[in-house]
């Protein structure tokens, strides 16, 4: 159910469930009654007699608490305002891989996926990752998962973009748990020092297009550019990750397309951290 456009969430899921040997049906916000003629109890109570799993992008959170409380079926969070689960496990996936072939190689090699036997929690503790952006949907699912896998994870956000408190709080009782560095700073240059990754997002999520003009002039400064990675001291062998879609306004052109960017490789493993989610959930029914 997607009250949202979506690219890559969208055909990610629909292509890993046709490869799982099952059959999606796309319902977007024209098509059903999503809550709009309709309560989503009642909708949900519904979908949940007919199909096996629901994937749902929607406004605010609460919608997908609502959904999930009341339905029979898996909910998956495929993005609300507050966060977006399924994105980082893409990211996770992609530094992961990186962490064990740096070069970016044709990770459809077989000789490469012997190599992925390697455990994350291996791969991923000690990463140090810098957001400068706003304090959205995608920071936040980084704020509630990095710190508890051991990464360091620094956040500048420009003044009255702050992420929620509830969020701030897990992930701080998360990195004292896990003896990771946790930073929130207005600076980008403090924040993307001594980091493995530089990540971004666009300063106008879905939504939010009326207020685009005042979010362009309070986000001066945040676009991300190899001048501030070198004066802020990213490592040399920083990489740039972005969830898309990416706008001009929050990176320039020459690291989005620069050997340093990861987002196309990020935005496949979109499909197979998708599937594997959909494999536990609804194959497996592992649900821990
Ligand atoms: N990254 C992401 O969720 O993209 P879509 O909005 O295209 O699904
Ligand atoms: N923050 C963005 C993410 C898009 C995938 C939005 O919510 O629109």
């Amino acid at each position: 159910m997607f009250s949202k456009r979506s690219t890559r969430t969208r055909v990610a899921t629909e292509t890993a469930i046709t490869h799982l040997g099952g059959r999606a049906l796309f319902l977007g916000a024209q098509d059903i009654q999503l809550g709009v003629n309709e309560t989503l109890y009642d909708t949900v109570h519904v979908l949940s007699t007919m199909v096996d799993g629901i994937m749902a992008r929607v406004g605010p959170h609460a919608d997908i608490e609502t959904l999930a409380k009341y339905s029979r079926v898996p909910v998956i969070n495929a993005l609300s305002d507050q966060f977006h689960p399924t994105q980082i496990l893409a990211d996770l996936l992609t530094m992961h891989e990186l962490a064990i072939h740096p070069s970016q190689p044709d990770v459809a090699g077989t000789e490469q996926y012997s190599a992925h036997r390697m455990a994350p929690s291996k791969t991923l503790p000690g990463l140090r990752v810098a957001w400068v952006g706003d304090g959205n949907n995608i920071v936040q699912s980084m704020l509630v998962s990095m710190p508890k896998l051991g990464m360091h994870l620094s956040v500048a956000t420009p003044p009255g973009y702050a992420v929620a408190d509830a969020v701030l709080r897990t992930a701080e009782e998360d990195a004292k748990a896990s003896g990771t560095e946790l930073l929130l700073t207005h600076d980008p240059l403090e924040a993307v020092r001594g980091a493995d990754y530089i990540v971004t997002d666009t300063w106008v999520s879905m939504g939010q297009e009326e207020e685009k003009a005042r979010r362009l002039a309070d986000f001066a400064g945040y676009q991300v550019t190899f001048d501030m990675a070198k004066r802020g001291g990213a490592k040399p062998g920083w990489k740039f990750m972005h969830c898309l879609p990416r706008k001009p306004e929050e990176v320039t052109d020459e690291v989005f397309y620069s050997d340093k960017s990861v987002v196309f490789q990020e935005a496949e493993n979109r499909k197979w951290t998708i599937m594997a989610v959909l494999d536990a959930l609804l194959v497996r029914k592992s649900y821990d």
